[in-house]
C-alpha cells in the first residue's frame, strides 16, 4: 500500500474527458492494490485564463510543487491561435510549468499495437519492429531563447548551454544502454546551426562513457524522411526542443492515431505525464476522443512510482481492448466506443483479473 499525491490539470478542449478516463484507471488500480491516490485538481491553459486571467495561476504551481506527480490533459484554444496579437496564451501556462518544475527531459515512447498496424497510413511491413523512444529537450532552445518583435521584424533565439545538452543526453545514453538494441541517434541540423554543432560535440564527448551504445547522427530533414521510409531503424532518439516537438508528432502517425502516444517529463522535482496530442477543440465535449494516450501516460507514472505490476496491468488492459476492437472513432469507423466507454472497459478489465494472472503473490 502506497500513498501518492497527484495534481490533476485537465486543461482545455478534450483535456477533461481524457483525464477523467485516466483517473478511472488509477482508481481501478488503487482499489485492486490498496494504494491511496489523492487528487488535487487545478487550472492551466485557456480555462485558467478565462477564470483568473493567468494561464498558470500560483495555486497551480504550488500544488504541482507539493505533489508526487502531475497528470495533464491538454491545453490550447483556437480563439488564441487565430489572434497573433494576443498577449496571454494558453501555451504560456504549459511552457511555464515545464520551466518552473525544471522538466528538461520529455520522454515519448512510440510502440505499435500489432492489431492496429493495418490502420496506419504506412504499409504494415514498414512498421515491423518499430519500437523507439524519443528524448526531447524541453526547457531550452528556441522555445525559451530571447524573443524580439517589432511591427515588421521578429526573432526567436535558439540558445543551448552545454550543461542543458549533457543532462538530457545522459538520460538518453542510459536508456539506450538499458534497451536490447542499444542504439542512440542524435537528430540535429549540424550542417547549418551552431547550436546543433554543440549537441554533436557533447554526444561525441560522452559516447566513450557508454561503450556498448552505438551512436549515429541524422540531420532533421533526413530524419523526417527516414521516420516514414524506415522507422524501425530508430531505438533511442535524442534531440532539441523544437526538433523533438516535430519529429514526435510525425512518429505518432506510425501507430494509426496520435491518440495513442503517451509522454512523461522528468526533471528535478515531480514528473509530469501528458499525452503527446493536443486539445482537439473540435471534439471537445463530445465524448469521442481517444483516452489511450493519457491512460498510457498513467502507466508511465506508475512505473516511475515503482509499481511495475500495476503498470503492466494497464498495458495488458489497453492491449486487450485494442485487440478486441474496443476502440474510439479515430480508429474504428463503425461501432466505435465513446471515450468514457473505453475508459470503463479498460478499468473493468483491470478489476476483472485476479492479481495472480500477473504473477503477483497474494
Ligand atoms: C507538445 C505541444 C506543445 C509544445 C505546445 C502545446 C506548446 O505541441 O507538448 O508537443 O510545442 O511543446
Ligand atoms: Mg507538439
Amino acid at each position: 500500500m502506497k500513498l501518492q499525491n497527484i495534481t490533476i490539470l485537465k486543461g482545455d478542449g478534450i483535456g477533461p474527458e481524457i483525464v477523467d478516463q485516466a483517473v478511472k484507471v488509477l482508481s481501478a488500480i488503487s482499489e485492486k492494490y490498496d494504494h491511496t491516490f489523492t487528487y488535487d485538481e487545478q487550472l492551466i491553459g485557456a480555462c485558467a485564463i478565462d477564470a483568473t486571467g493567468n494561464p498558470l495561476p500560483d495555486e497551480t504551481i504550488e500544488s504541482c510543487m507539493n505533489s508526487d506527480a502531475i497528470l495533464l490533459g491538454a491545453i490550447g484554444d483556437p480563439k488564441y491561435d487565430n489572434d497573433p496579437n494576443a498577449k496571454v496564451r494558453p501555451e504560456q501556462g504549459l511552457l511555464k510549468i515545464r520551466k518552473t518544475l525544471g522538466l528538461f527531459a520529455n520522454i515519448r515512447p512510440v510502440r505499435i499495437f500489432e492489431s492496429l498496424q493495418h490502420l496506419s497510413v504506412l504499409k504494415p511491413e514498414v512498421l515491423n519492429g518499430v519500437d523507439m523512444v524519443i528524448y526531447r529537450e524541453l526547457t531550452g532552445g528556441i522555445y525559451f531563447g530571447e524573443k524580439n518583435r517589432t511591427q515588421d521584424e521578429a526573432s526567436d533565439l535558439c540558445h543551448y548551454h552545454r550543461f542543458e545538452i549533457e543532462r538530457i543526453c545522459k538520460l538518453a545514453f542510459k536508456e539506450a544502454q538499458r534497451r536490447p538494441r542499444k542504439k542512440l541517434c542524435l537528430i540535429d541540423k549540424a550542417n547549418v546551426l551552431d547550436s546543433s554543432r554543440l549537441w554533436r560535440d557533447v554526444v561525441q564527448n560522452m559516447k566513450d562513457d557508454y561503450p556498448t551504445v552505438e551512436v549515429s547522427y541524422l540531420f532533421i530533414d533526413n530524419a523526417a524522411m527516414q521516420m516514414i521510409l524506415n522507422p524501425s531503424q530508430f531505438d533511442v532518439i535524442v534531440t532539441s526542443n523544437m526538433f523533438g516537438d516535430i519529429i514526435s508528432d510525425e512518429a505518432s502517425v506510425l501507430g494509426g492515431s496520435i491518440g495513442l502516444l503517451p509522454s512523461s517529463s522528468a526533471g528535478e522535482k515531480a514528473r509530469l505525464y501528458e499525452p503527446v496530442h493536443g486539445s482537439y477543440p473540435q471534439a471537445a465535449g463530445q465524448d469521442i476522443a481517444n483516452p489511450i494516450a493519457t491512460i498510457l501516460s498513467v502507466e508511465m507514472m506508475l512505473r516511475d512510482f515503482e509499481m511495475k505490476e500495476e503498470a503492466d496491468e494497464i498495458i495488458e488492459a489497453v492491449t486487450h481492448c485494442v485487440d478486441n476492437n474496443l476502440l474510439t472513432v479515430d480508429l474504428l469507423k463503425e461501432n466505435a466506443l465513446l471515450c468514457s466507454e473505453l475508459g470503463d472497459q479498460i478499468s473493468r478489465h483491470i478489476l476483472s483479473k485476479t492479481k495472480k494472472d500477473y504473477g503477483v503473490l497474494i
